[in-house]
């Protein structure tokens, strides 16, 4: 009884003293250290990234960069901050407390017309994770008409201005702004041999802010970075810009970091394309403390309680801890509901053992074969899956489970899987007809696709492309479209495959040029995918343009045709030369109908703008082949591929790029 008592006494008291050591643990400085960039799509998880802001080319692009933006570049807004807050002063201390900071970041600001550059960005705190409404403009996404110079805006920036409004020293400067959009102090940069958005050019910018909360200071240094990933330059030995600032009195206790930006009537590029940043911020106490000292004492109560109630005759058992399945199968037969396992013995023999004659194909990765599940009386198509293939076994697990959960008429449907010694085995629809080059590209005396089964195909691939793209909540890009992945059923309906597969498979890097090599599917590559390796919705169009070119003239991509090394630019010729209907596939004579072919011809060429920003989306795309809505307007010359997206390109490196693809062919 002794004893029982001791111990009573003894969880008590260590109960009372965690609850002091959480106390005292919150009320004290906390360090908050990050280094972020390049970014990607993972980045998402930790800024709020406010549209149309995008995360894209490894850089944060806070307003639209036109490679992988939905949104036109001009009189734009946007805000990236960092979805952690951090409380910045201690309200109840016996002296007021502030927090300290340091940040630096790298920064590149391409202006998009020669004349102009229009407008900035900026370093904010800001008072929460929205941006003003109609913040464009002179406004740089920090504040609007209404609110600017109110002290209920509760925030502080220090910006990149490249544009000159009227409360502007000049064009191109750096300020400190406290709730007002004119700054408190700025700096020409014209002095210090800086120009934020040189005309033609990159510039990369290393910009540091530095708060000392016991001193109430704040100061900027700026100097120039020489590349894109080369090292960051020295900070300077004196600020460029410094000023006295209380940060109690213009933002809030609790306050978000990150960056805001706008653009003008001209338009410009802001990317940030790394950051790094150090805080000593308050933890929570307050309210929030009040909450914790509840929950423990609560919480060892409960403790108590059951150590008493149950005494102490139980043993201590070591609990066995359910290690995180991080295996392959394990995962997968956690999948929901319809795909199901298959047994490897079934497949071999639905296969006949992977017999040669039941090849159907190699896939991009994998080779293919038809079965029989003889018991159900259904034909499959098998994919025997190369281990060495599977790169990310957690990327490959997500994409497959998006990959399962999505259902379109339009895509091939995943039946099940199938693990066995290392091999990985995925189990479809078995597609009668096979994939869509084997009845485009036919022997001469073979019967060529009738137009009107083309232009349903098509019309299939364009849905399923904007249920991938749209409909469904996780967007998914395709990443290889091409006719050797466009299955067709006994009817002849495009069914897709292969979707998602050659980010899960190859960790999204090299998706854009994948397995099957570079040169059999060049000429589904988008410009800018050579440049970026990023596949995109946009580089799903510039596949889908070329698929509709092939499909209407019988050419793959990728076909020298009168000198020119990809179909598309010889059709663009044609079109230039209003000739356009001399692309449609002669095989088909006049069995097609004109008004048709030439709605698709353009906007295959459309698809292909070498622009990304300006191809069509899928919505377009719909309603164009549905023809509820007029071809698109396709320039007689087929522009020239510019490189204003994101910025951290040099354009020397474009051209070398370029000139390598095409020595491909
Ligand atoms: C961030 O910090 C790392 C390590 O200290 C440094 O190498 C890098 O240059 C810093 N980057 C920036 C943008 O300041």
């Amino acid at each position: 009884m002794w004893a029982l008592a001791a111990k009573f006494i003894l969880v008590a008291v260590a109960t009372i003293l965690y609850c002091f050591l959480v106390i005292v643990e919150s009320a004290k400085l906390q360090t908050f250290a990050a280094e972020y960039g390049p970014f990607n799509e993972t980045s998402y998880d930790i800024f709020e990234v406010i549209r149309p802001a995008t995360i894209s080319n490894g850089a944060l692009q806070v307003t639209p960069d036109s490679a992988s933006s939905d949104f036109e570049i001009g009189y734009r807004s946007g805000r990236i901050l960092l979805k952690q807050r951090f409380k910045l002063w201690e309200e109840h201390a016996s002296q007021p407390q502030l927090a300290s900071f340091n940040t630096s970041f790298l920064f590149n600001v391409y202006r998009l017309s020669n004349d102009t550059a229009v407008e900035g960005l900026a370093f904010i705190i800001a008072p929460n994770l929205l941006l003003p409404p109609g913040s464009a403009g002179q406004f740089l996404g920090l504040t609007n008409t209404m609110e600017d110079t109110s002290d209920t805006n509760r925030y502080v920036a220090v910006e990149l201005d490249a544009y000159e409004d009227y409360f502007d020293p000049d064009g191109n400067h750096v300020g400190i702004d406290v709730n007002n959009i004119k700054s408190i102090k700025t700096e020409y940069l014209d002095l210090h041999n800086i120009t934020i958005a040189p005309i033609g050019m990159f510039k990369f910018y290393n910009l540091w802010v530095d708060y000392d909360g016991l001193n109430k200071v704040i100061d900027v240094y700026i100097a120039e970075q020489l590349e894109k990933n080369g090292s960051t330059p020295p900070k300077p030995g004196s600020p460029i810009l410094s000023a006295d600032l209380d940060l109690r009195e213009h933002v809030n206790q609790y306050a978000y970091l990150g960056f805001s930006a706008s653009t003008g009537t001209e338009g410009q590029l802001n990317s940030v394309l790394r950051w790094n940043l150090t805080v000593q911020h308050f933890s929570d106490s307050g309210k929030e403390l009040d909450k914790w000292m509840k929950i423990m004492l609560g919480g060892g109560l409960v403790v108590l309680v059951l150590v008493f109630a149950v005494g102490f005759g139980y043993r201590y058992h070591k609990l066995r801890v359910a290690a995180p399945s991080s295996d392959l199968v394990g995962a997968l037969k956690c999948l929901p509901a319809t795909p199901r396992e298959f047994k490897f013995k079934d497949l071999k023999k639905a296969t006949s053992s992977f017999d040669e004659k039941n090849k159907l194909g190699q896939g991009g990765f994998g080779m293919v074969y038809r079965g029989m599940l003889v018991k159900e009386n259904m034909e499959i198509a098998v994919k025997l899956l190369s281990r060495e293939n599977i790169k990310g076994q957690h990327d490959f697990l997500s994409e497959l489970t998006i990959i399962n959960r999505l259902r379109h008429k339009h895509l091939v449907k995943l039946l099940g899987w199938c693990h066995k010694k290392g091999k990985l085995l995925l189990v479809y629809e078995y597609m009668p007809n096979g994939s869509l080059d084997k009845h485009l590209f036919i022997g001469p005396n073979k019967e060529p696709l009738e137009w009107n089964v083309r232009y349903k195909i098509i019309s299939g691939v364009a849905s399923a492309l904007h249920y991938l793209h749209n409909e469904y909540d996780q967007k998914v890009v395709h990443r290889d479209l091409k006719a050797s992945n466009i299955m067709l059923d006994s009817d002849f309906n495009a069914q897709l495959g292969d979707f998602g597969l050659a980010r899960a498979l190859d960790n999204g890097r090299t998706s854009c040029a994948e397995a099957e090599g570079v040169l059999g599917t060049l000429g589904y590559i988008a410009p800018e995918c050579f440049l970026t390796g990023k596949a995109t919705r946009q580089s799903d169009i510039y596949a889908f343009g070329a698929v509709l070119l092939e499909v209407v003239c019988g050419q793959r991509p990728g076909t020298r045709i009168a000198g020119f090394p990809f179909l598309v630019d010889w059709v663009w010729l044609l079109h230039r030369d209003g000739k356009l209907l001399e692309a449609v596939d002669q095989r088909l004579g006049d069995n097609y109908t004109i008004e048709e072919a030439n709605r698709l011809l353009l906007l295959g060429l459309a698809c292909s703008h070498p622009d990304a920003g300006e191809r069509p989306r899928t919505q377009s795309i719909l309603q164009i082949i549905s023809g509820a809505m007029p071809v698109p307007n396709v320039p007689p010359f087929k522009p020239a591929f510019i490189w204003p997206a994101g910025g951290p390109m040099d354009m020397d490196s474009v051209i070398t790029v370029s000139i390598t693809t095409s020595d491909f062919v």
